[in-house]
C-alpha cells in the first residue's frame, strides 16, 4: 500500500480481513485513524480485534452499502476463485459510487485473470503497483448494479443415498461440489442415537445426513457464512438442530455422544495443520466418556499427529479416493482437558 501516492479518504475498509494488518499499515502511513475490518470467521474476529485500536470489526453481514470511502481487499486466495469474488463484491458494495477498491494479490495465485474479471463488477482500474511477484490494481466503483454473481446457491444432491438440498455459499468450503470425504463419511455413520454435533459443519451437509428422529442434533461452525448456509439447508430439509457460531467446541457444559468432524487442512493465507489439531481437541473435549468421534482425514492429515494424542482406540472405517475415516473413542483425557 506505501506504493500509492493518494491519501484514502476515512471510513477505510477491509473486506475478509484475518488480521489488524491495514490498521497497522494505516496508522504507520499516517492516513485516517477510522475504519472497519470485516473478517470471515470468529477466528479472524478475534485477531482482527487484537490489534485493530479504533477501527469497528464488523461480520460480514453488518457492512452497510456506502459505508466506507476506501476499501482493501487482500485476495484470500485459499477461498478458491468465487470466495475472492464474493469478498470483493461486498467490499464494493460498501463503496459509494467514485470510492476505491485496492486489490492486491500474487501474480502465481492468479491476480491478474481476477483483476480482469473485476472491471465489469466494480470499475476502471485508476493506478497500480507491482513488486515481484506482488500486485497491486485500485479500482474506481463505477458499476451500480453489477451482474449477481454467477453461483449456484442451491443445489440438490444424493448424500449417502439421501436427497438433499444444499444452500451454499462462495466462501465455503467446497462450494461448488459436495467434496468425496463429505459423502465416505456420510456414507460411513454409526448407527447410534443421542446427542450428535456436526463440527465445523460448512453448508451443512453432513448435519443433514445424519438426522433422525432419535437423534437430537447441534451443528457448530465459525464462520459467519457457515452458520446462515447451514440454517437454511437444514429450513430446506426440514431437519432441526441447533446451529451455532463458535470457535472450537460449544462454549456450554455440553457433551455429545457422537462427534462429526472434517477438520480444516488450513485456514489463512498459510497451509497449517494447527486449526486441524485444534478442532480435533475441541472435539475431545465435548465427547461423553463413552462417546465417539466420527472423523475424517485427507491425505494429507496424519492420523498419527491428529489423533493418536486424544484418544486410545482408533479404529479405520472406511477408505477412499485417499480420504479415510476413523472411528476414535476413549478420550486420553477427562472431558474438557484436552490439550
Ligand atoms: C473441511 S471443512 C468441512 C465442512 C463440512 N463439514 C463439509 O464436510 O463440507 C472444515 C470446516 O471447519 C470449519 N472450522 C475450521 N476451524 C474451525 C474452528 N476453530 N471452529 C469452528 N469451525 C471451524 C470451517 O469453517 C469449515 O467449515
Amino acid at each position: 500500500m506505501r506504493a500509492l501516492d493518494r491519501r484514502p479518504e476515512a471510513p477505510l475498509l477491509e473486506c475478509g480481513a484475518w488480521d489488524a494488518g491495514l490498521e497497522i499499515a494505516a496508522n504507520a502511513a499516517g492516513w485516517p485513524d477510522d475504519g472497519m475490518l470485516v473478517p470471515l470467521n470468529i477466528g479472524a474476529s478475534v485477531s482482527c480485534q487484537a490489534g485493530a485500536g479504533a477501527w469497528a470489526v464488523v461480520p460480514p453481514d453488518e457492512l452497510l452499502p456506502a459505508e466506507a470511502s476506501f476499501a482493501v481487499v487482500r485476495a484470500p486466495h485459499w477461498l478458491g476463485r468465487t470466495g475472492v469474488e464474493w469478498v470483493v463484491r461486498a467490499a464494493a458494495r460498501a463503496l459509494p459510487p467514485g470510492g476505491l477498491l485496492a486489490l492486491l494479490g500474487d501474480r502465481a495465485r492468479g491476480i491478474e485473470s481476477l483483476r480482469r474479471r473485476l472491471t465489469p463488477m466494480v470499475g476502471p482500474i485508476i493506478d497500480r503497483a507491482a513488486a515481484e511477484h506482488r500486485r497491486l490494481y485500485v479500482f474506481e466503483r463505477q458499476v451500480e448494479d453489477p451482474p449477481p454473481q454467477q453461483f449456484a446457491w442451491t443445489s440438490t444432491q444424493r448424500i449417502a443415498g439421501r436427497k438433499v438440498n444444499l444452500c451454499r455459499h462462495p466462501t465455503l468450503f467446497s462450494p461448488t461440489r459436495v467434496d468425496p470425504a463429505t459423502a465416505l463419511l456420510a456414507e460411513n455413520l454409526p448407527d447410534n442415537d443421542g446427542r450428535w454435533l456436526d463440527l465445523g459443519c460448512g453448508s451443512g451437509a453432513l448435519t443433514v445426513a445424519a438426522a433422525r428422529p432419535d437423534r437430537e442434533l447441534t451443528a457448530l461452525d465459525w464462520s459467519y457464512a457457515a452458520v446462515e448456509t447451514t440454517r437454511r439447508t437444514l429450513a430446506a430439509n426440514g431437519v432441526e438442530a441447533d446451529v451455532l457460531l463458535a470457535d472450537g467446541g460449544p462454549s456450554g457444559e455440553e457433551a455429545f455422544d457422537v462427534t462429526l468432524c472434517y477438520p480444516p487442512f488450513h485456514v489463512g493465507p498459510r497451509v497449517d495443520h494447527g486449526p486441524a489439531a485444534r478442532l480435533i481437541r475441541a472435539a475431545c473435549n465435548c465427547l461423553q466418556a463413552d462417546g465417539e468421534l466420527r472423523v475424517v482425514l485427507t491425505s494429507a492429515q496424519s492420523p498419527r499427529d491428529l489423533l493418536q494424542p486424544h484418544f486410545r482406540e482408533i479404529s479405520p472405517v472406511a477408505s477412499a479416493h485417499g480420504a479415510r475415516v476413523f472411528s476414535c473413542r476413549q478420550p486420553t483425557a477427562a472431558r474438557g482437558r484436552c490439550r
